[in-house]
């Protein structure tokens, strides 16, 4: 179902499409889990290229490469690579596509995991695009919702921070749309959601509602989804300096919200989480980071059709 393809944005997935992910990713975590020598990319290559900063996506794509028994190429640093010297994406993507299976590529341009697949024969993999998307990061929140919440249904999700620039809150929408989720979106006005995404997910039949009103929101919602305010998206620091440490989550606000609310967080978090929160059995960031994981291994195995 989805050999061959790419992975660019999350509303191009079915249900069929997202069962197929999830299911494949719980096969692997209980593979992984119970010690299991897993082989089935033995003789690939992975190109894994970060010309943005990352911890989690890059290593856990690394991760699940050598947990797949196949082989990682990497540019981490895009003045290490021949764009520096004026190459095109274009060009470097032809290029690699010569040396490896899948691409896996972050970058700080939107649109450009559009250009790197449209120049890729074998299947690529957006690892977030600017402003854009990260469709991986999405699927592991859906991953984390299943295991946290038993179904994907059915809730209220709180979406809160920077919704303007974060890739991650574009992307996990559609998902949280496709299930039939009611959403909020909780931000500062001048980092609300982009008008083309919410007019997008309401025409989708999304149930949709926006506010500044953080602990009203909370009192009724299954699900809280926290982002940082994405300094390197400000043109101007002082703007930045003004909207940050607006939404702070700290226990006290996790107390009064609605009993059994599930925290997560794609991760870095700047200081929108106080650290007291982290004990609290609902706080689901961290776990939710490890579930990367599993996901990119079966996002990496499906692609090649090697399951
Ligand atoms: N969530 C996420 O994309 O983290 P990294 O930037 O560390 O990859």
């Amino acid at each position: 179902m989805l050999e061959g393809k790419d992975i660019l944005n999350t509303a191009q997935f079915s249900l069929q499409e997202l069962d197929l992910i999830i299911n494949t990713a719980a096969t692997f975590e209980k593979q992984v889990k119970d010690g299991a020598i897993i082989r089935n990319m033995k003789g690939q290559v992975i190109a894994l290229l970060f010309f943005e900063p990352s911890t989690r996506t890059c290593l856990s794509f690394e991760a699940a490469a050598n947990r797949l028994g196949a082989r990682v190429i990497t540019v981490v640093n895009p003045d290490s690579s021949s764009m520096a010297k004026g190459e095109s994406l274009a060009d470097t993507i032809r290029t690699i596509d010569g040396y490896a299976d899948v691409i896996v590529m972050r970058h700080p341009m939107k649109g450009a995991a559009q250009i790197a697949a449209d120049n890729a024969k074998y299947p690529f993999i957006n690892a977030g695009d600017g402003t854009g998307q990260h469709p991986t990061q999405a699927l592991l929140d859906l991953y984390t919702i299943r295991k946290e919440k038993g179904v994907l249904g059915g809730h209220t999700v709180t979406f809160v921070g920077d919704l303007k620039n974060g890739r991650t809150v574009h992307s996990l929408g559609y998902l949280m749309a496709l299930y039939g989720n009611k959403m909020i979106f909780v931000s500062p006005k001048d980092l609300r959601m982009p008008e083309e995404i919410t007019a997008d997910l309401r025409s989708r039949g999304a149930e949709i509602e926006e506010t500044d009103d953080l602990k009203k929101a909370l009192s009724v919602s299954d699900i809280i989804y926290v982002t940082r305010i994405q300094k390197e998206r400000f043109e101007n620091p002082v703007e930045y300096e003004k909207l940050k440490g607006l939404y702070i989550i700290n226990r006290a606000l996790i107390d009064q919200a609605k009993k059994g609310i599930t925290i997560l967080h794609p991760l870095p978090r700047v200081d929108e989480i106080s650290t007291d929160v982290d004990d609290y059995e609902g706080a689901a960031y961290f776990r939710q980071a490890h579930n990367g994981l599993y996901v990119r291994m079966a996002l990496l195995a499906l692609v090649t059709g090697r399951v």
